[in-house]
């Protein structure tokens, strides 16, 4: 277990490669002029970087020794074992980053990582977080501490993030052994979404397997679905959020009911993985207003060209597709009056598989829909 600061980390390629990503990352997302804690500061690079950009304009870095190499009157600098260290004795902020520094501490305690991210997300309005991951291989106590822990990323994520509402995933970058890890931002709780500023607005490619979304400004000749169009959004806060807009007759009946079925299936995701172990999940809007749903954006699912549709063979591992196929076989029951019947004849969800497990999306509502206007 380290009890000394951990010299010349920015030396090893895996460290020193992505550090300009991962401040880019962060400084898109960080409230103009914050203050912040840099838990784990290390030699300060981080929190020089992101002074160096203007994302931050001031830095308290706690270290188990003062290795500080950028030397500068933003950061403050005070040596701290988070092991033991009183949490309460944190000064005040306006955000935390915990950067690569709480697999060490899962390695120590799982009770004590997880006991500080708490602590962080009641008291601070956001934690910016990565750590090592699951697919990291190599003989590490951490590692073998997450293996006795937990059996993957997600699992170990849920545990550890459950008392955050929202969890934005900002980046996902190479790291040691062949591994990947993610950074997140995660808000205890959600914070009102008047004024978000829209980037970009796409719409959809009939009859494709990928179900491409072109941006609309180029859509030109090409065919497209006018029932939904998508954007992306931007808050006040940096963050991006992914809207679907139903277009036509019916819209804000057609949002409502892919609303109720993403809620029933996130509730049929969890008790799936409760009694099968699966890391499956389903993509719930954060938001529904009229015929616009809005949902945490998250880069794997809406990278631009490629939402996967129902033809999931020609993406996905048999067990992939079992995973999905296990979720569309439940039966569903929402509207009153109307008969239960499985998610999969409800809507034409689609699967992808994401940095945090198998995630169905888009359930679009038909079946319900014709079961609705046969009994109007
Ligand atoms: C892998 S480095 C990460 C540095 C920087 N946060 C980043 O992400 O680029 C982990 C840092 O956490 C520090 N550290 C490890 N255990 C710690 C503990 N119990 N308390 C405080 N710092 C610790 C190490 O000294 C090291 O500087």
């Amino acid at each position: 277990m380290a009890t000394k600061a951990q010299r010349d980390y920015y030396t090893m390629p895996a460290a020193g490669e992505v550090l300009d990503a991962r401040l880019d990352a962060i400084a898109e997302v960080m409230p103009k002029g914050a203050t912040v804690l840099d838990l784990g500061c290390n030699d300060g690079s981080v929190s020089n970087g992101l002074l160096e950009r203007g994302a931050i304009a001031k830095s308290f870095g706690f270290d188990l020794e003062d290795i500080i190499a950028h030397r500068r009157p933003e950061i403050v600098f005070q040596a701290a074992d988070m092991k033991t260290f009183d949490l309460g004795a944190l000064p005040d902020a306006d955000g935390v980053l915990i950067l690569n520094l709480l697999h060490h501490l899962v390695g120590f305690s799982k009770e004590r990582a997880k006991e500080i991210i708490d602590t962080l997300i009641a008291r601070y309005p956001f934690v910016i977080i990565d750590m090592g991951s699951f697919t990291e291989n190599g003989d590490w106590y951490w590692r073998r501490a997450y293996t006795r822990n937990w059996k993957s990323d997600a699992e170990m994520w849920s545990f550890l993030f459950s008392s955050a509402k929202w969890r934005f995933k900002l980046l996902r970058y190479p790291t040691q052994g062949k591994g990947q890890r993610t950074l997140w931002k995660l808000y205890r709780d959600p914070y009102p979404l008047e004024g978000l500023e829209t980037v970009e607005t796409f719409k959809r490619v009939p009859g494709t397997l990928h179900k491409k979304l072109i941006p609309v400004a180029q859509v030109g000749d090409t065919v497209v679905v006018n029932s939904v169009e998508f954007s992306l959004a931007r808050s006040r806060q940096g963050d991006k959020f992914w809207i679907k807009r139903y277009l036509g007759g019916n819209a804000a009946l057609r949002a409502g009911i892919e609303c109720e079925l993403a809620r029933l299936a996130g509730q049929e995701a969890m008790l799936i993985n409760q009694r099968a172990r699966r890391d499956l999940r389903a993509v719930e809007p954060v938001a529904v207003d009229g015929g616009v749903l809005t949902f945490l954006f998250e880069p794997e699912l809406f990278a631009g060209e490629i939402v996967h549709f129902q033809d999931w063979s020609d993406f996905f591992t048999p067990e992939q597709c079992k995973a999905g196929g296990v979720l569309g076989a439940r039966p569903v029951s929402a509207l009153p009056g109307l008969q239960p019947m499985k998610l999969l004849s409800a809507c034409d969800f689609q699967i992808c598989v994401t940095w945090d497990g198998i995630s169905a999306l888009d359930f679009e509502p038909y079946n319900w829909l014709t079961q609705l206007r046969a009994r109007a």
